[in-house]
């Protein structure tokens, strides 16, 4: 009961497809071992087996261990296989760690003896990854607060664990030069690892351009966070593209504004489909609202408030964020509006920049496409959106658009103003330096026109989410 939510998300957890674990062999090299052992033996030969660097104790256990085919029987799952590569280990970055550094519970006066208490994998594997933490406690502490970790401590037996992404047996240096493929993250993301390794950045990535971002790089490898969870990726983007809100400020006006509103897939994959969402945040802490684990209120409230699964209508949103302000706290919650794309999977087709949504008219004009699907989104506890649907009319709702702070509802009354405008811009009527003077002249006065009207509205209290922090003389710098 406590994840009935997460059935409605759309990306859920079934869909992840789930690969064999791999596990890679590596060739030994030969000739490091070799020389390792000779530099202790002095007169070593070069045959000497790699196992004379391995204490004795973890010699035995590879004596038993690496024999191929050795596995063990699993009641309602397949045999878990039992083979350990002497040359793989070898020349993994463990090899100088004992067998019972990690498998410190083997008791020698039983063990393989048939009285094994593993019962499945995943059991096994949770168990066994407690051991990491004694010599890396900080990315045990970095993954601990990973939605891969919630999910996990929710019961996910599909979520990540330490050795899902790295095989203790046979890891190597992460610097070590891999295939794009052989990222962990590919094994369970499939359907967004395909997508990804086709647009703008896998495809340099694959092309060795080791400056173009793997997952990782967008979304961390331990500290993984839900993805659309408060400015979601752009952080990420902006800390490579440096120069990005300076080169699109040059064509699109107030461009923080945009890149606070749209992600940015919604504008570079030309190809995607988009929709509205409308974010509960509270606006005291300005933090995404988030369930509290035990307490589900998302599902309760908007079934309760839509109970034929149309979409929240205007009535319906109203009394909802009503509701949520009843908490008794000071907590006063509202709706922050983003454009975003569709699906996981168009969040990673990234194109070439000639290909990104230019027109203004895109967006800015009655009925726009983008503004024709709307959703409502709350953070689950583990940070992924839970999702109602709501009716595309909200969005032009005089009610709810002082919720939907500094969110312009396009094709709405309110921005008829914008839409006059741009339809200046391209009919031609205007050229475009004296276009983006008059853009700004026009904008500050409707914006201090609705600022004037926001402040009416608002408690004296409240912190006004204000963009207006331009200088007077703003249109004089042009
Ligand atoms: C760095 C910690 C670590 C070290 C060192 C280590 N293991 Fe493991 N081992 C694990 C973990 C974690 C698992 C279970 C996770 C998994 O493989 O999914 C495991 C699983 C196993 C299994 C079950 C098969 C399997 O792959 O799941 C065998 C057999 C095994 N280890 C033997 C060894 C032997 C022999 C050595 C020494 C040569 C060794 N291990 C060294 C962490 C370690
Ligand atoms: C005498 C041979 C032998 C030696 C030595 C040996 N193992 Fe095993 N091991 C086995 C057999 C056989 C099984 C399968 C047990 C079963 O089917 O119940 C097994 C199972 C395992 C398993 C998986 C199931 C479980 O009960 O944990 C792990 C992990 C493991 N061994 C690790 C080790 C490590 C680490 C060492 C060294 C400290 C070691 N083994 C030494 C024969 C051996
Ligand atoms: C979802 C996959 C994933 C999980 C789960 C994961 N890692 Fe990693 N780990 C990676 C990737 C990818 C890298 C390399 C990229 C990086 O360092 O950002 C990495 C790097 C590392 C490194 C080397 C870091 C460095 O910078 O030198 C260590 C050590 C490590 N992981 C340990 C762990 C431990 C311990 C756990 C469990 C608490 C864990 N990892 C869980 C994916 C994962
Ligand atoms: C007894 C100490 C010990 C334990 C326990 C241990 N490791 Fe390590 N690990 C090391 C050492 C030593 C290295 C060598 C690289 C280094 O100095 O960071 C290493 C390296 C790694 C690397 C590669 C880091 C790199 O620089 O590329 C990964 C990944 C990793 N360990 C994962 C794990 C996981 C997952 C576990 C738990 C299953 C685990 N380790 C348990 C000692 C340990
Ligand atoms: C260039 C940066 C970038 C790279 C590289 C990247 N992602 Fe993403 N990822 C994003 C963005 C942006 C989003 C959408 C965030 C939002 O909603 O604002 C996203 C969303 C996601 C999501 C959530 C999808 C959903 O259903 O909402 C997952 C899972 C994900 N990425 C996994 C991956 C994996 C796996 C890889 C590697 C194959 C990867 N990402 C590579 C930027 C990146
Ligand atoms: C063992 C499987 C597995 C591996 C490996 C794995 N993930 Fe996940 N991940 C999941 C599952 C299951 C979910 C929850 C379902 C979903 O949201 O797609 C998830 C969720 C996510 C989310 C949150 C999705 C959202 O709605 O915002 C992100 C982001 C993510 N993973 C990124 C990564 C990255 C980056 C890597 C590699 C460093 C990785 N994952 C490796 C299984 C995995
Ligand atoms: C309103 C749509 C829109 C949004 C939102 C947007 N972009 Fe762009 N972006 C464009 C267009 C159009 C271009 C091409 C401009 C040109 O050709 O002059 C571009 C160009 C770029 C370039 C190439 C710059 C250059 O000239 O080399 C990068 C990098 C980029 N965007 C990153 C981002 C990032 C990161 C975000 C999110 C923070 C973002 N964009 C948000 C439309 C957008
Ligand atoms: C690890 C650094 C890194 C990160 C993070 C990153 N990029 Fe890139 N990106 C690059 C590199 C390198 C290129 C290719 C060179 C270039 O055009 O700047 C590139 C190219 C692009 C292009 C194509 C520009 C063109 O000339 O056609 C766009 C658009 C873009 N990135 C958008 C994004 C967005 C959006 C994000 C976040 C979701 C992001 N990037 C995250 C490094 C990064
Ligand atoms: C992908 C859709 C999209 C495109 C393309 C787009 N905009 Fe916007 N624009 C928005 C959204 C969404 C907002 C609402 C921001 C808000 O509520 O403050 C907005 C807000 C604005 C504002 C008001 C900003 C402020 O100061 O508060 C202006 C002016 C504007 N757009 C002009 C343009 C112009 C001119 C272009 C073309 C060069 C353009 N936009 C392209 C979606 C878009």
């Amino acid at each position: 009961m406590l994840f009935g939510g997460f059935a409605l998300i759309k990306n859920g957890e079934e869909e992840i497809q789930m690969k064999n674990l791999s596990i890679m062999s590596h060739r030994t090299p030969w000739s490091l071992v070799a020389s390792l052992s000779l530099g202790l033996c002095l007169l070593g030969s070069p045959a000497l087996s790699h196992s004379a660097d391995f204490s004795k104790e973890t010699q035995a256990c590879l004596t038993c261990h690496d024999k191929a085919g050795m596995q063990m029987k699993l009641s309602g799952e397949q045999p878990l296989p039992l083979q350990i590569s002497t040359e793989a280990y070898a020349a993994s970055m463990h090899k100088e760690t004992e067998c019972a550094d990690c498998h410190d519970s083997i008791d020698a006066a039983t063990h393989g003896k048939g009285a094994s208490d593993v019962k499945n994998r995943r059991s096994f594997a949770m168990t066994m990854g407690e051991a990491c933490v004694t010599c890396h406690k900080k990315k045990v502490a970095e993954y601990a607060d990973s939605v891969h970790a919630a999910m996990i401590k929710d019961g996910s037996t599909k979520a990540p664990l330490c050795s899902d992404c790295h095989n203790p047996h046979t890891v190597r240096s992460v610097k070590a030069a891999t295939p794009m493929a052989a990222t962990p993250c590919a094994k369970c993301h499939v359907d967004i690892f395909n997508a990804y390794s086709k647009d703008v950045h896998g495809t340099l990535r694959a092309a060795k351009d080791e400056g173009a971002p793997l997952c990782a790089n967008c979304h961390q490898a331990h500290n993984v966070k839900a993805a659309s969870l408060g400015s979601g990726v752009k952080d990420a983007c902006l800390t490579c593209h440096k120069d990005a809100l300076a080169l699109h400020k040059v064509w699109l006006p107030n461009a923080e504004r945009h890149f606070e509103a749209i992600s940015c897939p919604a504008c570079h994959n030309p190809d995607a489909q988009r929709r509205v969402n409308l974010r509960l945040y509270d606006d005291v802490s300005h933090q995404q609202m988030s369930e509290k684990t035990g307490v589900p209120q998302f599902d309760q409230r908007t079934d309760a408030s839509d109970v034929n699964h149309l979409g929240l209508n205007e009535r319906a949103l109203f009394s909802l964020l009503k509701e949520f302000n009843q908490g008794g706290s000071n907590a006063k919650t509202v709706l922050h509006g983003r454009l975003e794309v569709m699906s996981g999977v168009q969040a990673h087709q990234i194109s070439v920049k000639s290909r990104a949504i230019k027109d203004c008219n895109f967006c800015h004009k009655e009925g726009a496409a983008p503004f024709q699907s709307v959703t409502l989104t709350m953070a689950g506890a583990d940070g992924r959106p839970l999702r109602h649907g709501v009716q595309k009319d909200v969005l032009s709702s005089l009610q709810s658009i002082d919720s939907v702070r500094g969110f312009y509802a396009i094709g709405s009354t309110r921005i008829k103003l914008l839409d006059i405008l741009l339809a200046l811009v391209f009919f031609g009527a205007l050229s475009v330096p004296i276009v983006h003077m008059t853009v700004k002249r026009l904008f500050k006065r409707m914006r201090e026109r609705l600022e004037a009207e926001r402040a009416a509205a608002q408690t004296p209290s409240t912190p006004s989410a204000s963009p207006s922090k331009r200088p007077i003389n703003d249109d004089a710098k042009q």
